[in-house]
């Protein structure tokens, strides 16, 4: 029978896809994935080697000495790190170093002075009840005596750093 022949062919077809699969599989997979369930011992270490792209406020001291300054006396110095507001900032460190390949990740964000703000403000209902909350921007800004428009920032009014009211 002349069918067969497509048979044979789908049969071998198949067969090179399981054998590809299974030469893939094992140049990918860990060696040791699999040694103790879902979790690898080696993902520790891993990632321990890898260099944070976040840095840390003491990170900035030495040259932003005003900004540190100013946040160290401010409403967010116990929990809000620079890079909350400022994105991870490895490669600016690294570019400040003088390192010529330091370049901005793909994927990078900077202060705006609102869209970070609101991200932690504005009021949801899985928020800490410690942080201070606003219900929206429209509202906080008018209660406060401030017009509303859509290039209103936080720190229209909000110094950046201390938070104070200017
Ligand atoms: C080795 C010195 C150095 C270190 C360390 C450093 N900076 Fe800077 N930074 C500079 C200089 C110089 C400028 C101004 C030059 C420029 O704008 O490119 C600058 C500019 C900035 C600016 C304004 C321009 C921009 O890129 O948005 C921000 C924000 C900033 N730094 C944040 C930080 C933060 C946050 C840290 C800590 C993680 C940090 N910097 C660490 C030297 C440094
Ligand atoms: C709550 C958010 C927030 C935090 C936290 C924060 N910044 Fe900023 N920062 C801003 C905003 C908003 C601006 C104004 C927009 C801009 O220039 O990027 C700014 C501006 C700056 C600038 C530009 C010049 C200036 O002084 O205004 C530097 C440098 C800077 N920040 C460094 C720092 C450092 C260093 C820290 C931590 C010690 C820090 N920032 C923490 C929001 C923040
Ligand atoms: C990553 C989250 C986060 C971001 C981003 C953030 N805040 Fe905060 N903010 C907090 C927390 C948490 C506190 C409470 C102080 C603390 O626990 O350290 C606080 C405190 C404050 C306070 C003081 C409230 C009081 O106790 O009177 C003001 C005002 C404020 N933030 C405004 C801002 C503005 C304006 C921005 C943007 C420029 C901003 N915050 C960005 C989390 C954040
Ligand atoms: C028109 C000026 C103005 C603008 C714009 C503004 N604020 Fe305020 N904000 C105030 C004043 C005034 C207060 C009360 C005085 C104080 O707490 O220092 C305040 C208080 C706060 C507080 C403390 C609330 C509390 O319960 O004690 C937070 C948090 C806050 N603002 C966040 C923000 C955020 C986030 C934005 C931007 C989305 C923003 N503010 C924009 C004027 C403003």
């Amino acid at each position: 029978m002349g069918h067969n022949k497509h048979i044979l062919r789908l049969l071998g077809v198949l067969g090179a896809v399981v054998v590809l699969f299974v030469v893939v599989r094992t140049m990918v997979v860990p060696k040791d994935f699999g040694k103790t369930g879902h979790f690898r011992f080696g993902a520790i270490e891993e990632e321990k080697a890898k260099t944070a792209r976040f840095q840390g406020a003491d990170a900035c001291k030495d040259c932003h000495a005003e900004a540190f300054k100013t946040w160290t006396e401010g409403k967010h110095k116990h929990h809000i790190q620079c890079e909350n507001c400022h994105g991870p900032r490895l490669w600016h460190v690294r570019q400040m170093n003088g390192e010529p390949d330091a370049t901005p990740p793909k994927a990078y964000w900077n202060a705006t002075g609102i869209v970070e703000c609101k991200r932690c403000h504005v009021k949801t209902f899985e928020r800490a009840p410690q942080v201070k909350s606003i219900e929206s921007v429209q509202a906080h800004v008018t209660e406060m005596g401030g017009t509303f428009s859509p290039t209103t920032k936080c720190t229209d009014c909000h110094n950046q750093h201390s938070l104070e009211v200017k």
